[in-house]
């Protein structure tokens, strides 16, 4: 049978996370029936709430998903409320009757996940209290899930390790980029390893250049307050754009398992070069969206946003040039751009191939022939196209751009599951391909910390785009100074 057992305890429960993916998400489970009768959910947090109330929210949360009332009542009447203080180790020992209870009623066999789904700030004492309170069994399984932001720099992130690290061994650990999840982002291994034409022309030989842009065309909403003190270094650098980065570099692992893939994404973040703080100028360029009006629909500025302060030095657009130094990377530039209120958003891949040695066709022109380019659309449209050079139908030789293309139709995408959907399965199964390696968190923060050192430094003259543009003009110029252009260009088209 498919059916996992667990007991979950989410830390968070009232919160905005819960409510918006991960209810929906084991409901999704349920529904396909990898949750059935053997599982409960406890939901903690400060607020005093009783069980009918939870199960309400939770109820509320699946509205739209549900077949019917009856299978989402049935589905909330697996979970049970809890208000909890996570500083006060007396409350664990309540937490642990009610746990003890469930895991009995349900016949949980002691499978334990603990999701901790609020201010990281709390990530060390809930895992020592969960400890201390004798919490962890030893008849199931443990395991912790963990939103980001890991630390802020490496050496919060490091002392949060070992904070975790004092009740939880690593490989129980599963650490979330939701990106991870995504669909488009899993299927860049197939590309690579199940296509010999792609996987044998994968290195610096054959490829020039490969682009990254994940671009957002909301600003920061209501996370005002948080996005001010992180930015889009750390908001999406650190974690998202790396993970990718990882997994489009990545050696062929010997198998498609967690330990496998994890040691050749570890080593290819340890290839990213590091930046000399003097160097940082050449390599990124920061933006932060200024007011504007955009086809008659006027925008503030980031520094007018709610909890943004008005002369705010956070950066909310960050493009770059990553370079990995090892045989198979070295000269090829991987160039990446995010940013918040540009002109679209969308979540791309360019992968751009080196020319032919010499141009045979159009001969009144000395331009190059334009480069073959495999694209993975990773969303909103999931799919991939290739750009092929052929011949004009015609009587001469010239030579056109064919586009192959082959994106999901917006059902497959609507049935494609969440990623947090996938993230919490994954985790049931005690398969942390998805999840990140602490390794891998320890170099990112230290290719972050130097970038963002250096920033620190200097002030800069912000705001420096209008909303719906693609970022400061410096973005393109980064490319065109090494002779290549960004692929996508939403304001063109
Ligand atoms: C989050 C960031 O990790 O990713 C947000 O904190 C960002 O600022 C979000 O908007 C983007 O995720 P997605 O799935 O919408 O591309």
């Amino acid at each position: 049978s498919k059916e996992k057992i667990a007991l979950f305890t989410i830390f968070g429960g009232t919160g905005d996370l819960a409510k918006r993916k991960l209810y929906p998400s084991l409901y999704r489970l349920y529904k396909k029936g990898f949750l059935a009768e053997k599982f409960a959910v406890i939901g903690t947090a400060r607020r005093e709430w009783t069980d009918e109330y939870y199960r309400d929210i939770v109820m509320d949360s699946i509205n739209g998903l549900a077949e019917s009332y009856e299978h989402a009542a049935e589905f909330a009447s697996h979970f049970y409320y809890q208000s909890h203080n996570v500083t006060d180790i007396e409350h664990y020992s309540t937490l642990k009757k009610l746990t003890e209870t469930l895991d009995e009623k349900y016949q949980l066999e002691g499978n334990r996940l603990f999701y901790l789904a609020m201010s990281p700030n709390f990530f060390g004492i809930i895992s020592q209290n969960l400890k201390d309170g004798l919490l962890l069994t030893d008849s199931g399984f443990n395991r912790l899930i963990i939103e980001k932001p890991f630390g802020h720099n490496y050496s919060s992130a490091l002392e949060l390790n070992e904070q975790i690290r004092a009740s939880f061994a690593e490989d129980q650990i599963y650490r979330i980029d939701h990106y991870l999840g995504k669909e488009m982002v899993q299927n860049i291994s197939a590309v690579r390893f199940a296509n010999n034409m792609f996987e044998s022309m994968w290195n610096n030989r054959y490829i020039d250049n490969i682009q990254i842009t994940l671009s957002e065309s909301l600003g920061v909403e209501e996370r005002g307050g948080y996005y001010d003190t992180s930015g889009a270094l750390r908001d999406m650098l650190q974690n998202h754009i790396l993970q990718m980065v990882s997994l489009l570099a990545m050696e062929p692992p010997t198998r498609l398992h967690d330990k496998e893939i994890r040691a050749e994404k570890i080593k290819a973040l340890q290839a990213v070069r590091l930046f000399k703080p003097e160097d940082v100028p050449h390599y990124l360029v920061r933006g932060q969206y200024g007011r504007s009006t955009v086809n008659g629909e006027h925008f503030e500025g980031y520094r007018e946003e709610l909890n943004v302060a008005p002369d705010s030095q956070t950066e909310t657009f960050v493009a770059g040039k990553i370079m990995i130094d090892n045989f198979r990377w070295s000269g090829v530039p991987f160039y990446f751009r995010t940013g918040k209120r540009l002109a679209e958003k969308g979540t791309q891949i360019d992968i751009e191939f080196k020319n032919v040695p010499l141009n045979l066709f159009n001969d009144n022109s000395d331009e190059p022939l334009p480069p073959n380019v495999l694209t993975i659309y990773i969303q909103p449209t999931e799919g991939f196209s290739l750009e092929l050079n052929t011949k004009k139908v015609g009587l001469g030789l010239e030579t056109e751009t064919l586009k192959l293309e082959q994106k999901h139709s917006a059902e497959t995408t609507a049935n494609s599951p969440e990623a947090y959907e996938k993230l919490i399965l994954d985790c049931l199964n005690g398969d942390s391909t998805n999840f990140t390696h602490w390794d891998e968190v320890a170099s990112s923060w230290k290719f972050v910390d130097i970038i963002r050192q250096a920033w620190d430094n200097e002030t800069i003259d912000f705001p420096n785009y209008p909303s719906g543009s693609m970022g400061p003009i410096e973005s393109d110029l980064l490319l065109t100074k090494d002779g290549f252009q960004w692929h996508w260009c939403p304001t063109k088209e």
